[in-house]
């Protein structure tokens, strides 16, 4: 081959060049080819912010050293380190994808992308942000950041709720890829749009001044950036009205059952939950009753309007759940969703 290699697409020129003098260097998971490491950031990363995700990501390594310690944790154990990031199924699948490496493949993440999608909470951009940061594979990634990037810079204005255009897209992100020096060029790309994504390309009002690729940006030329990505699937938002009892014995202990495997917070302790009024206080003979100001908590596809119930209790509530009580000691490690974390935090 001729020493001068052919170079690059210039969209991947220019962004890589880029990431290196302005992208971020100093991130925890940056700076490894361990793909334990590197997948534990990008599943916290999914659904949540870089400055959220610090403190988490440094406490689980602490905790979880390797994949081997996390596949042999209890699944308490690991929804107590996740309680407060949100979207509890990620610490589900996490858990789950640990254990599979370790049984499918003998505790060492496999090397390529369409083996990693294979795990579970694995889906086809946190494989391929795996399979470039840590082993330099030629593969598009493709999460909110990067969607966002890539349709302005191409204005590209097909729906993307609908999965054709969604895929045609994927095609046109590989087709962008590095061809020269995978080994270095990849996983600067991957990066590079991710910064670009995060700190300039930003959802309203993007920097379009600083960066680097203004000259080729279409969108920008356009003068619309903002109008881009075109999504039209609107998720539809349900509601439910929830009765959180909130019992303590006379030893100040509170009641708290495991919630199921599927459905609202799930695997996590939650306390008892109620259709209504009248079915939470057939639960118990409360010996005081004080009704807490109702609340409203936000998830994903569903707002939950939640009343509290505070009582004080001699025996046992009758919930369909089993439960037990928990002295503070005992509820602060346990896996609580974020509400009744406050609830137990501030209304004791
Ligand atoms: N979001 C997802 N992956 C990321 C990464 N590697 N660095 C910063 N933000 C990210
Ligand atoms: Fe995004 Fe503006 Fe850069 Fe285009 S020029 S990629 S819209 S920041």
């Amino acid at each position: 081959m001729s020493k001068a290699l052919k170079e690059s697409p210039p969209l991947a020129e220019t962004l890589v060049a880029w990431q290196k003098v302005h992208g971020r260097h100093h991130l925890p998971w940056q700076n490894t080819q361990d793909p334990y490491r590197v997948w534990l950031s990008e599943i916290m990363l999914q659904q949540t912010q870089v400055s959220t995700v610090l403190g988490y990501y440094e406490k689980f390594l602490q905790h979880f050293p390797t994949v081997a310690e996390l596949a042999h944790a209890s699944q308490d154990e690991v929804m107590g380190l996740w309680s407060g990031l949100g979207y509890y199924s990620r610490a589900r699948n996490l858990h789950q994808c640990a254990k599979d490496v370790v049984t499918r493949f003998g505790g060492k993440f496999p090397s390529t992308a369409s083996d990693l999608m294979t795990l579970p909470g694995i889906g086809r951009s946190t494989a391929a942000a795996v399979a470039s940061f840590c082993f330099s594979e030629r593969v598009a990634i493709m999460d909110g950041n990067v969607k966002r990037v890539l349709t302005r810079v191409w204005a590209y204005d097909a729906d993307l709720s609908a999965s054709k255009n969604e895929k045609a897209l994927w095609e046109m992100a590989e087709q962008a890829l590095p061809t020269r020096q995978l080994k270095t060029a990849m996983p600067r790309y991957s990066q590079a749009l991710m910064d670009l994504g995060a700190t300039l390309c930003l959802p309203r009002k993007p920097k379009c001044p600083a960066c680097p690729l203004l000259h080729d940006c279409k969108a920008f030329a356009l003068g619309e950036p903002e109008k881009f990505p075109v999504k039209t699937r609107k998720i539809k938002r349900s509601s439910e009205v929830l009765w959180l009892l909130l019992a303590r014995n006379t030893k100040g202990e509170v009641w708290l059952e495991k919630r199921p495997s599927k459905g609202i917070w799930a695997s996590l302790y939650s306390l008892p939950l109620f259709e209504s009024e009248d079915a939470l206080k057939a639960s118990c003979v409360a010996l005081e009753v004080e009704v807490l100001p109702a609340f409203k908590h936000v998830l994903t596809h569903k707002d939950l309007h939640c009343h509290v119930v505070k009582v004080r209790l001699q025996k046992k509530p009758k919930t369909p759940i089993a439960g037990a009580w928990f002295s503070e000691k005992d509820w602060l490690v346990v896996g609580l969703p974020t509400p009744v974390r406050h609830l137990l935090s501030n209304s004791l």
